[in-house]
């Protein structure tokens, strides 16, 4: 190897995750860990016990590369029950290894060097590493606080002749923002008169709170034809680790995918896709019980941050909640997140992480309440500690 090792110039246009990053230094500190997003709590019977006899049974082999068959009939059906969508399985349907998978594959699919893909910000930290190796060029368009709506005239200047795509995240990470129909229908409009993909993230469609309605945007007048709608396993069964999520798309689009998708990664785990196609038969009562769940962590986490002297913004879905630090003075978002991981021992990730520009986020920080009710109550007691451990002069304190 030469002493100046090469890499693309690519990799260098983005950094580590700063999610995973926290991670670790949780596992250092001994912290709780509300940073990056995962259950700690199990996943349900049923599906671990079709996992465990899809081995035994040796489905060990590769899958068919768009998804196993079995997995693919429950992908439609459940589609159709929940969103009234109707897709071809054998034409319309990839599953890849986790939703994560497919938002590269979509992106490289469908996009080239130079179309502008428009993002709403603060967004999940993927999307701009994913536009980045597709070669597309962002437009960011904000979500403003405190409801994180966006400004319809601000999102109709975004769109122009190089726009591809839109990626719309409902609901939304990190905001816990729904989208409701009337914003959806105002972007479908915009995509409907500039010719635009939309590629949705609908990874939190079962954890809404306050009769929160999750709208598909494929489920929108002229929608369905140019609608990429994505979602995975992950965090409605609390199973991240096992790697399925999957695109619906018209056929066209679902050619494409599936070519790029066959040379990422050839397929998703075989014996997992046949334990979710189980879960995703489950009764109504499971998705209802999953958000009803969630609703008592939300409803626990909330007012302990706020006693801690955090602004929270309460979320309508997915499981997050975005606060503001400002009350304690710290110069920026990082030197808080690392002092409050090493010195309060709970590992909340920086909001400067998920804006283009990070001075945006710089007083903003992101927790999640993935976790049993005893793991918040551990973050909970140590977070009512915070004031009194607080440093004499907060503002000059430095990044550790
Ligand atoms: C908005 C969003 N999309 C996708 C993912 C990742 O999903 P998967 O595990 O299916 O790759 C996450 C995980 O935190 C997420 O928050």
């Amino acid at each position: 190897m030469s002493q100046h090792a090469r890499v693309s110039q690519r990799s260098l246009r983005f950094t580590e995750s700063v999610i995973r990053e926290m991670t670790r230094l949780a596992q250092r500190h001994g912290a709780v860990n509300l940073s990056q997003g995962f259950p700690d709590f199990p996943a349900p019977d049923l599906i671990k016990a079709e996992a465990a006899r899809a081995v035994a049974a040796d489905v060990n082999q590769y899958a068919i590369t768009w998804g196993a068959k079995r997995l693919r009939d429950a992908l439609v059906a459940k589609q159709e029950r929940f969103s009234g969508l109707a897709y071809d399985p054998e034409r319309e349907v990839t599953v890849c290894c986790g939703s994560t998978e497919c938002m590269a594959s979509v992106m490289l699919a469908l996009v080239d060097p130079g179309d502008e893909v428009i993002i709403f910000e603060p967004y999940y930290e993927n999307y701009g590493p994913d536009a980045i190796l597709s070669g597309a060029v962002p437009r960011f368009v904000r979500l403003r606080e405190p409801d994180w709506s966006f400004d319809p005239a601000e999102l109709a200047a975004a769109f122009n002749d190089r726009t591809r795509a839109i990626v719309v995240n409902t609901p939304n990470n990190p905001t816990g923002k729904v989208f409701s129909r009337a914003e959806l229908e105002s972007i479908a409009a915009l995509c409907r008169k500039w010719d635009v993909v939309a590629i949705t993230d609908e990874i939190y469609e079962h954890i809404l709170y306050d009769g929160a309605e999750h709208v598909s945007l494929a489920s929108l007048d002229g929608m369905r034809e140019r609608t990429v709608t994505v979602s995975g396993l992950s965090k409605t069964w609390s199973v991240t680790g096992w790697r399925i999520g999957w695109a619906l798309a018209p056929a066209e689009l679902t050619g494409a995918i599936r070519k790029v998708h066959d040379f990422l990664t050839v397929g998703a785990p075989a014996p997992l896709q046949e334990a979710a196609a189980v879960a995703l038969a489950m009764p109504d009562d499971y998705y209802a019980r999953l958000a009803s769940g969630y609703r008592e962590r939300r409803e626990f986490l909330v007012p302990v941050l706020e006693a801690a002297g955090f602004r929270a913004f309460a979320p309508r879905g997915a499981y997050y909640v975005m606060t503001d630090i400002s009350e304690f003075g710290f110069p920026d978002d990082v030197t808080f997140a690392r002092w409050l991981v090493a010195d309060v021992g709970v590992a909340a990730v920086p909001g400067s992480s998920f804006y283009s520009d990070p001075s945006a986020g710089s007083q903003r920080l992101r927790f999640h309440f993935a976790r049993k009710r005893e793991t918040l109550e551990a973050a909970a007691e140590r977070l009512q500690s915070l004031r009194s451990r607080l440093p004499v002069r907060p503002e000059s304190v430095t990044r550790g």
